[in-house]
């Protein structure tokens, strides 16, 4: 038996979701761009769509109820905006805030904490005719849309998160074309990363205004904590350029109010196009960091790649999605933030994994794997909590198994397995180890 670990007791358990990869009820609401992504034929694994998914439009008392009956603190849940303005600006759905509306207070009455993203990749396809985040209008469509979720949460939501992984969002989206909308164009994602920060920039202080002293804000971040794949200076460098863009170029502006110099002349005459004032925006204090992670990157020069550099795959455990399982990055990586960067709060918003997970003759699910990695990444955030970390909550990715993007329901994230023919929910057996750590506000020590 390894050492019990104890958390704060104010330290906040939950999981994380987000509108497309659960909701389904396609019919009441817009079209985004991951609806035409997935009709883009060999984009998406097996043509799977988010016209049902878990139909959790239709099923979120269960779904919140389950939540409860496994002990959680905290839900992080994302909001469709075409579900609440179907053509992206001016007219309103009324029936999607409602949704969101009841949503929330289904949380409320269970005493379970909505945390709430505002654009978790789901574009109204009517803004991408426009040009999507490419255009600078894109960041007042943002804060149009913001003002309007805001006017009808704000009194009961107190936990914002304006964006999930912009990385993500700018450049599988618009570099290497695997994400929605598809394009791959160097020029085009950097200006999409600005853009995003911009929209931050502009929806805070709408956030703030519409709440009250309870009201805090944050943005979620991809981080891939890079580890040079020798002393060489020349892969440090490269571990380098990798941080610089995937971590920095996020970071160094929400933080510091600039884009990272080394990464800057690293683009060159792609480098976004930046107005006056837009970094002051984008810099302005915000509440909490929230921080997904998943695992590392060890990195290698390699002259003619793109930034000349290459990720290796070392020796050791790998989940289905191909990532490796190295919790130590988690320790790593919440550490740093705390000394680079004056972060205020921190929040674990998505760690997690992906099993091959089947339902077995006695109707359970036997995903020890998964609870392997969620121990020791729960045993990594302690570590850094001793080391100094303002870390005050964790959410679990995901709830329940869901569309993993790409890969449609190929891969499966859950603590609850989803029987996508039946939409039976049947809890891991994670799931079960979740809900007794919560118990126990602790966790034990991996030998
Ligand atoms: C993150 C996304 C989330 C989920 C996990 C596996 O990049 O934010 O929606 O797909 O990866």
């Amino acid at each position: 038996m390894g050492a019990l670990l104890r958390f704060a007791d104010s330290f906040l358990w939950g999981t994380a979701t987000a509108s497309f990869q659960i909701e389904g009820g396609i019919q009441d609401r817009g079209w985004c761009i991951w609806d035409d992504f997935c009709r883009w034929p060999g984009k998406v694994v097996d043509g799977d769509t988010g016209d049902v998914a878990d139909d959790h439009y239709h099923r979120y008392r269960d779904d919140v109820a389950l939540m409860k009956r496994l002990g959680h603190r905290a839900y992080r849940f994302s909001v469709s905006w075409p579900r609440v303005l179907p053509e992206g600006v001016g007219e309103v759905n009324q029936t999607g805030l409602d949704f969101y509306r009841r949503l929330v207070d289904a949380l409320l009455e269970v005493g379970i904490e909505p945390y709430v993203t505002l654009y978790h990749w789901d574009l109204p396809s009517a803004l991408q005719r426009r040009g999507g985040w490419t255009m600078r209008d894109s960041a007042q469509w943002f804060a149009d849309y913001v003002q309007v979720v805001a006017g009808a949460l704000g009194d009961r939501v107190h936990h914002w998160i304006t964006h999930n992984e912009p990385w993500v969002v700018a450049f599988v989206g618009n570099l290497q074309g695997r994400h929605a909308p598809g394009w791959e164009d160097l020029m085009q994602a950097l200006q999409v990363s600005h853009h995003l920060l911009l929209s931050h920039g502009l929806s805070a202080p709408i956030l703030r205004d519409a709440g009250d002293e309870r009201t805090r804000v944050g943005i979620t971040l991809n981080f891939s904590p890079a580890y040079p794949a020798s002393d060489a200076p020349e892969d440090v460098a490269a571990a380098r350029r990798h941080d610089g863009y995937i971590n920095r170029w996020f970071m160094d502006p929400l933080y510091k109010g600039r884009y990272p110099l080394d990464m800057w002349d690293l683009f060159g005459y792609c480098a976004p196009r930046v107005a006056m004032g837009d970094l002051e925006a984008i810099g302005a204090p915000i509440d909490f960091l929230g921080v997904n992670y998943y695992s590392r990157a060890v990195v290698r020069n390699a002259p003619g790649r793109l930034l000349d550099y290459e990720t290796l795959h070392p020796e050791g455990e790998y989940t289905a999605m191909d990532w490796e399982v190295y919790p130590q990055g988690l320790t790593d990586l919440l550490a740093r933030l705390a000394k680079d960067y004056d972060v205020g709060a921190l929040y674990v918003t998505e760690n997690g994994c992906a099993y091959p997970d089947a339902v077995t003759a006695d109707g359970r699910v036997h995903d020890g794997k998964r609870v392997a990695y969620l121990r020791a990444h729960l045993a990594a955030a302690h570590r850094a909590i001793e080391a100094g970390a303002p870390l005050k909550g964790y959410f679990v990715w995901s709830l329940m198994d869901n569309f993993e993007w790409a890969l449609g329901y190929s891969r499966r994230f859950g603590i609850v397995y989803v029987d996508y023919a039946t939409q039976e929910r049947i809890p891991k057996d994670s799931a079960h180890y979740y809900a007794s750590v919560i118990a126990a506000n602790a966790v034990e020590a991996p030998e």
